[in-house]
């Protein structure tokens, strides 16, 4: 039975991750400082899959913490969540970033590699394309940041790479995300942000129950269809169902190591207005919004060529627009105030 190291295990897509991991039969410890996230969320995945996972409440900045989850459960793989991931709030504190996030990965790698740990997924972005200079992106599209975030999942991926080229030995899967929405079908767990959201999805969840009055739309005066942003729109079940897929990719016995990404994003662009509509179709409330100016910082569009995980990780998206409103929808109605209200 292998052993998964999961940081940040308690975040959204964590938790939905290790629903995954241990409904495919893989022992999961989770490794969190529950700094943007909550135990409630571990919790409720006891109450999904019947199994309570041991969990560290740590930093991965903290390498002796590190060490001792290493020595105690000896994990044969990692899954690397942990770390802040805010567009706006990166410009504003790049430092915090570069400390959580580049120093964190430093001090995991670190770790595993004293542990003799060669199997890593790393939750990247599709962020790291930069503007894109065509669509579908691919995972050969030139790679650059436009906000302290990205560059610091490019600085991790850059870190890797160079990992593996000192130490061909490493087995190391980069996903390279696109818009995770949704929640597991449940309603248990799901997007749970800390105050108002920055994420269109969360947004318009708390419109449709009145938690917002109404959704503000960054701009319609963009190249698109109608005038509104374009993005790749996954749900998070498939995205966790992604990692499961890059972990039996990184644990056949036969696999040579390897150091690759891969885009999880189910190739389809979807507008701000066309995921707007669809979830009034699917939850039957009206979404008010409002267009104003376009958000410094964002792209026109952007959307994957998802085939190369198809091709090697056998892995594609498979949940519809509609089930992604759908599942966010009854999140946000069984869960008004997240997890912190109605702690179990
Ligand atoms: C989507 C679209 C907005 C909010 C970011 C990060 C990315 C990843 C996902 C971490 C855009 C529009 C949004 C609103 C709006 N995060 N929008 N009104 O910016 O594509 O990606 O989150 O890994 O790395 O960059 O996602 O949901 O913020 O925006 O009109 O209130 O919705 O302009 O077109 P984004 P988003």
């Amino acid at each position: 039975m292998s052993v998964v190291l999961v940081t940040g295990g308690a975040g959204y897509i964590g938790s939905h991750t290790v629903v995954v991991l241990l409904e495919a039969g893989f022992e999961v410890v989770v490794y969190d400082n529950f700094s943007n996230s909550h135990p409630e969320a571990l919790r409720r995945v006891a109450r999904i899959t019947g199994k309570t996972v041991p969990v560290v409440e740590g930093d991965v900045r903290d390498r002796a913490a590190l060490d001792a989850a290493f020595a105690r459960y000896a994990p044969d793989a990692v899954i690397h969540f942990a770390g802040k991931k805010a567009v706006g709030e990166s410009v504003a504190q790049p430092l915090v970033y570069y400390d959580h996030n580049v120093v964190g990965t430093l001090r995991l790698l670190e770790a595993m590699q004293a542990a003799g740990v060669s199997r890593l997924v790393f939750s990247s972005s599709a962020t790291v394309y930069g503007e894109p200079q065509r669509l579908p992106l691919t995972e050969d599209h030139p790679l650059s940041a436009t906000n302290p975030y990205g560059r610091t999942k490019l600085i991790i991926e850059e870190m890797l790479r160079d990992c593996f080229r000192a130490d061909p030995t490493w087995h190391i899967a980069i996903l390279r995300y696109f818009n995770p929405v949704g929640a597991h079908p449940s309603g248990l767990i799901g997007e749970d942000p800390a105050d108002i959201p920055n994420n269109l999805m969360p947004f318009i969840t708390q419109v449709a129950v009145g938690k917002l009055p109404k959704l503000r739309v960054f701009g319609n005066d963009y190249p698109t269809p109608d005038g509104t942003g374009v993005r790749d729109y996954l749900h998070v079940m498939d995205l966790a169902e992604g990692h499961l897929a890059a972990l039996r990719w990184l644990l056949e016995p036969e696999a040579p190591p390897q150091c690759a990404a891969f885009n999880l994003g189910t190739g389809r662009g979807v507008s701000v207005l066309e995921l707007v509509h669809a979830f009034e179709a699917a939850s039957g409330r009206a979404v008010p919004y409002e267009i104003v100016a376009r958000r410094p910082g964002d792209v026109a569009a952007c959307w994957a060529d998802p085939s190369k995980a198809r091709a090697e990780l056998g892995w594609t998206a498979k949940r519809s627009l509609t089930e992604m409103c759908c599942d966010a929808w009854r999140w946000q109605m069984q869960n008004p105030e997240g997890y912190r209200a109605q702690v179990s």
